[in-house]
């Protein structure tokens, strides 16, 4: 029988979790994708609140809910709420709580799914929170990699795009400094990496560097993660100025290691070109399909005592 450190806890940021706790995760991911377990969630209600836009997220938490036998309930727009009456987010967290016994929550807003676990009772995993942490993205990233590169220590990845409001790139760089990896970042210099994340990534030892082109970055990595630029984090008339600063083609590809996987949280916008699905290096939407097996194994790791 597996220790299980999950128990009841709340996943807020990538922060929260260690090394052996990461193990634990995408091992129980690995066993959920491979066979189909006895549903250990018969009993409990999962509430999936998307204050924000999603298609992925929401609906890879509900299969996953689902597969393991839970019932779901939420909303997918905050405009069906009785926020639009002038409820708060503290009345509507407190009310959700008494129906559900854990809490998926998406928000705009930095910090909303701290505020809702300090409401709740029952676990809240955030599912993004404005530009600031999308963990379970970051731990699908992980089991993808591990999946297609059979290892993360030893890797070279470069994060491309919008890494200064990327909320998955703020996660997956935080549980990459737990690993021997060495990091190139990809941006215009608007949009770089916030400095408190560089500063992380600098006290634990890892290796990276700056960049503003794709084609100097591209011979030397394992993997290519990109991300769109965040338009819905900008103010308005900002945007045009970055739009669009990298699109991937095949032709940019031709000296990629052949090992090389693509990756991307998507959406998409124009960041990869249609062009390259097609090659070897694709690898964005079996990424995406991980989403069900990895968050199978979140819910049943915080609401099961044991592990599998
Ligand atoms: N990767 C991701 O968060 O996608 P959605 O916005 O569609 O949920």
């Amino acid at each position: 029988m597996t220790a299980n450190p999950f128990y009841q806890r709340d996943l807020l940021s990538s922060k929260d979790i260690g090394l052996n706790e990461i193990n634990l995760i995408l091992s129980t991911a690995q066993k959920m994708k491979a066979t189909s377990f006895a549903k250990s969630l018969t009993d409990k209600i999962i509430a999936h609140c998307f204050f924000e836009p999603s298609t992925r997220t929401r609906l890879s938490f509900e299969a996953a809910a689902l597969r393991l036998g839970a019932q779901n309930i939420g909303f997918a727009n905050k405009d069906v709420l009785s926020i639009q009456k002038g409820e708060t987010l503290h009345d509507t967290m407190r009310m959700i709580d008494e129906y559900a016994d854990l809490i998926v929550i998406r928000h705009p807003k930095e910090g909303a799914a701290a505020l809702a676990a300090q409401i709740a009772k029952h676990p809240v995993i955030n599912a993004g929170d404005g530009a600031n942490q999308h963990p379970t993205q970051a731990l699908i990233d992980l089991f993808t990699i591990q999946e297609c590169q059979s290892r993360i220590d030893g890797l070279s990845m470069a994060l491309v795009g919008d890494l200064k409001f990327a909320r998955t790139i703020h996660s997956f760089t935080q549980l990459c400094s737990l690993y021997d990896v060495r990091l190139y970042f990809v941006s215009p210099s608007s949009l770089s990496l916030p400095d408190a994340l560089c500063d992380d990534l600098k006290k634990r030892g890892l290796p990276f560097s700056f960049h503003h082109t794709l084609e100097e970055i591209i011979p030397k990595v394992d993997i290519l993660y990109l991300t769109r630029i965040q338009q819905e984090r900008f103010n308005v008339g900002d945007y045009e100025w970055v739009n669009s600063p990298f699109t991937l083609t095949t032709s940019l590809l031709q000296k990629a290691k052949s090992n090389l996987k693509i990756l991307h949280p998507l959406p998409r916008v124009d960041e990869i070109a249609r062009e390259v699905d097609h090659t070897p290096f694709a690898y964005y939407f079996e990424q995406a399909s991980n989403g069900v097996c990895v968050r199978q194994a979140l819910l049943h790791l915080i609401l099961n005592k044991v592990a599998l």
